[in-house]
């Protein structure tokens, strides 16, 4: 083999049989493509370093990274002299077996064909994170998925191979030398997860051709890098954290308020309502049933009084109607995707359906001109964008459809992506902070929109499910992320929702949310036990939002992951490789939440020693049996760590004037962001970061790191849990 360096800083391999082309990214991160790659839908903008890399013969180097190719450009990568990576020709995903159509005659859909044109294995046995919101375990070992968004209604169980999203990004962890790999491809793609061979992972393409980017590092710094390159979640508005009510079936104006009525009955502080396409004229996106919602500008400036917000849903089909603006105006520009040149027709909600085509930037112009047009006629705070796989009511779309550009095969697992970014334009035509949450999503939709996992439902394997799901889609890139707290589908018994609830507190998307024709799940729908247990953990939860606002913010500045997978923090403890019952919030929150029907107790593994939040016993570093009744909100906080709190009995979402301070052990720090709350301000400078720093000799000090606007707070309040308060005006240090 051959390697030649070219002008730009990128590098020609010539092997045997292809060529490719490799370029560093960073001294620890490079991509390897081969020659007729499409523009990426990912990575908005790369930069290639002209680095001062040297080629030696058959390997490059630059830095501590030393990659060597065979002459079918195999590959191995050497980081500071020890063997990092090692790729293997593709073996594929899976396996066709034979006399499997017999099986097929009993409804079994095993061992579907592998249509892969291409792909790379790599040799690796140890954990594998990432992936998204796939099912099934933390620890991806042993497992296949196909990358190919999905609308299954069916319970989400761990022999799923596909949801709604595709994230083609996996951490093959070590602990003290991660590789992130990063499959740029939008067709249907397979992952083989040590299954077939338990020493091999394993991704094959249907399409397209491989761009491959490697990162090496710590599992953080890995993520982090990947998030700088497809982009991070904006900061969602403050009240988006608070407690977020949906259902599938609030038909009109009076059944939005009673929620309000409801929650304020039961005194259980709420600052988002969700309308599902109930309030649409027909299920026709942009429009509002008058006969039903006579004024929604009213209606959400009457709600915003009492701090609540609305979010509407869109769908991705749009009705056929003449006469209907959206469908007008799309048959006229030729706005929709087609099939042999005429529109294709499908059906969703609205019953014949068009499916915009989404890929094209025009229509993702005209798109986020209707959203903004959308957000400052009727005053709502966020959108829900749905049925964006796109979702089909007879039948898959056809691979063939043209749909902006891009036929649907290659077009699919983008389709919610440029949908999202339509939206996302729209807020920001309209200068509104962006809070848009999808269900379909790909790589570097996060720079768009949070997520939610679609359709679970109000059973325990799915309660049980929302922590690795939400572990995996964290370090896949997303941060403003959630699960339908109780269950989407089915009725939810009141001792699965008190779980579900306090098993959720940590969530940046704490929305409960269920399906027409199941049991109301509001909390005031159940017994009063439910409602007392829901009141606490929402409680709880509004004294947390300074904290997971932080946490969204470091997330999106520095590449932190918001809810973390205990591995994140502790890579050195074994017992967190395959937690999948307990997660954390930023460095010092960890959730063990009661997982099981009629659970009491329950056993808990510290990576260090641990204080409950509610009442400060300590827990030492190793394996604990805890309480986990249906009472308990297992809530604590690391030894050592400083956490910002709203105070107690907070039931709003804005800044308080006192900022409360809980300080754990003896030497800790900690950042604090403050900003509006909501605006694009915070874009512009117009935000405060603080650095907290404590220890025993000198007190508690909180150290200005930006200062961009006047500050909310007037007091602050250190709190320890060896019972000390101390109350003190909010002064920083120079
Ligand atoms: C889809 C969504 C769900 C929504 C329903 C009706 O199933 O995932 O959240 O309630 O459509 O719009």
């Amino acid at each position: 083999m051959r390697i030649a360096a070219l002008p730009n800083g990128e590098f020609q391999l010539e092997g045997r049989s292809l060529t490719r082309i490799l370029s560093f990214l960073s001294p620890v991160a490079f991509r390897l493509r081969d020659l007729d790659c499409p523009a990426s839908f990912a990575v908005p903008k790369l930069s290639v370093l002209s680095s001062g890399a040297k080629v030696n013969g058959n390997r490059i180097e630059y830095e501590s990274l030393r990659v060597e190719f065979d002459d079918e450009l195999n590959f191995q990568v050497y980081v500071n002299g020890v063997k990092a990576l090692a790729s293997r020709p593709y073996k594929p995903a899976e396996l066709t077996h034979d006399d499997v159509d017999i099986a097929k005659k009993e409804g079994h859909e095993n061992g579907s064909a592998d249509s892969s044109i291409g792909g790379l294995s790599f040799e690796f046995n140890g954990p594998v994170y990432g992936l998204g919101d796939k099912t099934g375990p933390l620890n991806k070992q042993g497992y296949a998925y196909i990358n190919w968004n999905t609308d299954d209604p069916h319970p989400h169980v761990e022999t799923f191979k596909s949801l709604y999203k595709s994230i083609p990004f996996l951490l093959l962890f070590k602990p003290e030398l991660t590789v992130g790999l990063f499959f740029d491809n939008t067709s249907l793609c397979r992952f083989d997860i040590e299954k077939e061979d338990p020493d091999l992972v394993t991704y094959g393409y249907s399409d397209g051709s491989l761009d491959l980017y490697c990162f090496f590092g710590a599992m953080p710094d890995v993520v982090s890098d990947y998030t700088s390159l497809v982009g991070r979640n904006p900061l969602p508005p403050r009240w988006a954290l608070g407690a977020q009510q949906s259902r599938w079936g609030y038909l009109n104006e009076r059944d939005v308020l009673e929620v309000v009525e409801g929650y304020r009955k039961a005194d259980i502080p709420l600052s988002v309502i969700y309308l599902d396409i109930d309030y649409m004229d027909r299920y026709m996106d942009f429009t509002v049933d008058k006969s039903r919602f006579p004024d929604m500008a009213a209606l959400t400036g009457k709600l915003a009084k009492e701090g609540v917000h609305l979010i509407p849903l869109i769908d991705a089909g749009v009705k056929v109607l003449d006469g209907y603006k959206i469908y007008d105006e799309g048959m006229e520009n030729g706005y929709f995707s087609t099939l042999d040149g005429e529109v294709y027709h499908n059906e969703v909600w609205p019953g014949d359906a068009v499916f915009p085509a989404f890929i094209n930037p025009k229509v993702q112009a005209w798109w986020s001109d209707k959203v903004a047009d959308f957000l400052k006629e009727t005053g709502i705070g966020g959108i829900e964008n749905d049925m964006n796989e796109p979702a089909s009511f007879k039948g898959p779309l056809p691979l063939e459809v043209e749909m902006g550009g891009l036929p649907h095969k290659l077009a699919h697992n983008v389709y919610g992506h440029c949908m999202d970014k339509a939206t996302y334009e729209g807020f920001v035509k309209a200068g509104k902070r962006p809070y848009v949450i999808t269900r379909a999503a790909y790589a570097g939709t996060s720079r768009y929109a949070g997520a939610w996992t679609g359709d679970n439902n109000s059973i325990y394997d799915h309660l049980r499910l929302s922590i690795p799901q939400l572990a995996n889609l964290s370090l896949s890139g997303f941060a403003n992320i959630g699960v339908d707290v109780g269950g989407f589908g089915g009725d939810c018994p009141d001792h699965l929702m008190q779980r579900f609830i306090n098993a959720s507190i940590l969530s940046p998307v704490l929305r409960n949310h269920s399906s027409i024709g199941t049991r109301h799940q509001e909390p005031y729908a159940f017994d009063e036990k439910t409602a007392e247990i829901y009141r606490k953990a929402i409680m709880t939860r509004y004294e947390l939002i300074p904290t997971i606002y932080d946490n969204l913010f470091l997330s999106l500045s520095s590449g932190l992951v918001v809810l973390r997978p205990l591995v994140y923090n502790f890579p050195e403890a074994k017992e967190t490789y395959n937690d999948n019952s307990a997660i954390m919030l930023g460095e010092s929150l960890l959730l063990a939440p009661s997982l099981m029907a009629g659970e009491i107790k329950r056993a808990v593994y510290f990576p260090d020693d641990f204080y409950s939040y509610a009442d400060h016993v300590l827990y030492k570093k190793g394996w604990n049996l805890i309480e986990a009744d249906e009472r308990s909100l297992n809530l604590f906080v690391r030894d050592h760590s400083i956490l910002t709190l709203n105070p107690v009995g907070t039931k709003t979402t804005d800044f308080q004037s006192v900022l409360r301070l809980l300080w754990t052990g003896n030497e800790a720090a900690c950042y604090h962001y403050e900003d509006a709350g909501d605006g694009l301000g915070y874009t512009k400078g117009e935000y405060n970061l603080y650095l907290i720093q404590a220890d025993e000799e000198h007190g508690l000090s909180i150290v200005p790191v930006h200062l961009g606007m006047p500050s909310h707070y007037k007091e602050v309040l250190i709190e320890t849990f060896d019972g000390r308060t101390i109350r003190r005006d909010f002064v920083l240090k120079d």
